[in-house]
C-alpha cells in the first residue's frame, strides 16, 4: 500500500492530471467535494459552475435520472428558471449527470428519491 501510494505520488508529479483521472476511475470509493458534496469526476467543475449558481446541489445530487430526463431538467431550468444556453457544455454536463447521478448507479445508493419527471 505504501509503495502504491509512492508510485501514485510520483505519477501525479510526473504526469499530472492524466494519472489523477486514471486513479479516480480505478478507485472504489467515490471522491466527493467537501464543500458541495458533488462526486468529483470528469466535468464536475463544469456542472458546479452551471448548476450550483441558483441553488445548492441538494436538489439534484439526491435524484437519479437517466440522460433523457436530465436533459428535461435542463430544459425546465432554461424555460422556467432562467438557466442560460449551455451550448457545447451541455453534452459534458449530461455525461457527468448520467454517470454520477444516473439510474445505473441505483444499487449504490439507498437514498433514492423517485424521479421527479416522467
Ligand atoms: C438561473 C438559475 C438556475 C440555474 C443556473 C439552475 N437552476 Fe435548477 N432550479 C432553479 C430554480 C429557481 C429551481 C426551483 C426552486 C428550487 O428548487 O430552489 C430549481 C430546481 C432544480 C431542481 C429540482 C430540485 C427539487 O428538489 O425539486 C433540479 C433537479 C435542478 N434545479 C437541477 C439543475 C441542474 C442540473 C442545473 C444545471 C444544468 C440547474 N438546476 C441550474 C434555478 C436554476
Amino acid at each position: 500500500m505504501r509503495a502504491l501510494k509512492l508510485i501514485l505520488t510520483i505519477g501525479l508529479i510526473a504526469f499530472g492530471p492524466s494519472v489523477a483521472i486514471i486513479d479516480a476511475q480505478e478507485s472504489e470509493a467515490l471522491k466527493r467535494d467537501p464543500l458541495s458534496g458533488m462526486v468529483i469526476d470528469e466535468n464536475w467543475e463544469l456542472v458546479r459552475a452551471n448548476c450550483v449558481v441558483c441553488h445548492s446541489t441538494k436538489g439534484f445530487t439526491q435524484i437519479r435520472l437517466d440522460r433523457k430526463n436530465w436533459e428535461k431538467v435542463i430544459r425546465l431550468m432554461q424555460e422556467k428558471n432562467g438557466l442560460w444556453p449551455l451550448g457545447e457544455m451541455e453534452p459534458k454536463i449530461l455525461d457527468y449527470l448520467e454517470k454520477n447521478y444516473g439510474l445505473s448507479d441505483e444499487h449504490h445508493n439507498p437514498k433514492i428519491r423517485r424521479p421527479l419527471l416522467d
